[in-house]
């Protein structure tokens, strides 16, 4: 059975203080709601003071494509991430392939990374508007996770989370129907289902992320292959993200 997922994708936004505030929230949230995992992605200046008290909630919104220790200004390595008890790391998402020039090379030396430390990947993938006109949208994602899928190992599968996020839904408000989120979470499974078999593959959970917000989130929950959700804009506010994990 997969424990129900929801990450709140922070970006760049919020201060100290208030990070802290909305973590104090989310620990007292979780007693109450055990069996859904809620993970917090800050900005990363943040994770250390966070992690203090909080890391069983927290994800680093980034990570080195390098491991161990390096000279390379201003990035950080996946082992400080690991000595924070940080729990998970975002790969793939769109605004860093697209603002930061990262291509499927960088995203899986980078998963890669995460997965041999033992963390949990937060796997992006998500097609453009152009490509969904076309119609090559399964195709384009696939190619996407092609190199993640055949180069780790089944049992590195449990710490895997995939999310799917289309780029022209993201901060726009516009969402693909339910029809196209199920169709494309089911065709996520059975690619999962061919790399690692259908035990490992089950415990995969598959998020939806793109303009996921406290009105649509229910419908989009109860489709049979979403897991949970990614969430960007509608994450920093705590009463419209706590509605949003209660539609899970
Ligand atoms: P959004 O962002 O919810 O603001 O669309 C989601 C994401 O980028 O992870």
């Amino acid at each position: 059975m997969r424990k129900p997922f929801i990450g709140a994708n922070w970006k760049m936004n919020r201060l100290g203080g208030q990070s802290t505030e909305f973590l104090e929230r989310l620990s007292a949230y979780a007693k109450v709601q055990p069996e859904k995992e809620i993970i917090v992605f800050p900005s990363m200046p943040y994770l250390s003071l966070l992690s203090q008290n909080f890391s069983d909630f927290l994800g680093a919104q980034n990570v080195c494509h390098t491991a161990g220790f390096a000279a390379l200004t201003g990035e950080t390595s996946v082992v400080q991430l690991k000595d924070l008890g940080i729990k998970y790391g975002i790969v793939g998402h769109s605004e860093r392939r697209f603002s930061f020039y990262e291509n499927d090379d960088i995203v899986l030396q980078k998963a890669t990374n995460m997965l041999n430390e033992n963390l949990g990947l937060v796997f992006c993938c998500g097609e453009s508007m152009e490509v969904r006109k076309e119609g090559s949208h399964l195709g384009w994602i696939e190619s996407q996770l092609q190199g993640l899928l055949k180069s780790i190992k089944p049992a590195a599968a449990k710490n895997l989370v995939i999310a799917y996020e289309p780029l022209w839904s993201i901060g726009t408000g516009i969402i693909p129907s339910l029809q196209e989120i199920e169709a494309m979470h089911l065709h996520l499974r059975s690619l999962l289902h061919h790399a690692f078999g259908e035990e490992a593959a089950s415990d995969v959970r598959i998020l939806y992320g793109g303009s996921c917000n406290e009105k649509n989130a229910k419908d989009i929950f109860s489709l049979p292959n979403v897991d949970g959700g990614l969430i960007g804009g509608a994450s920093l506010d705590w009463n419209t993200f706590v509605t949003i994990c209660d539609a899970l």
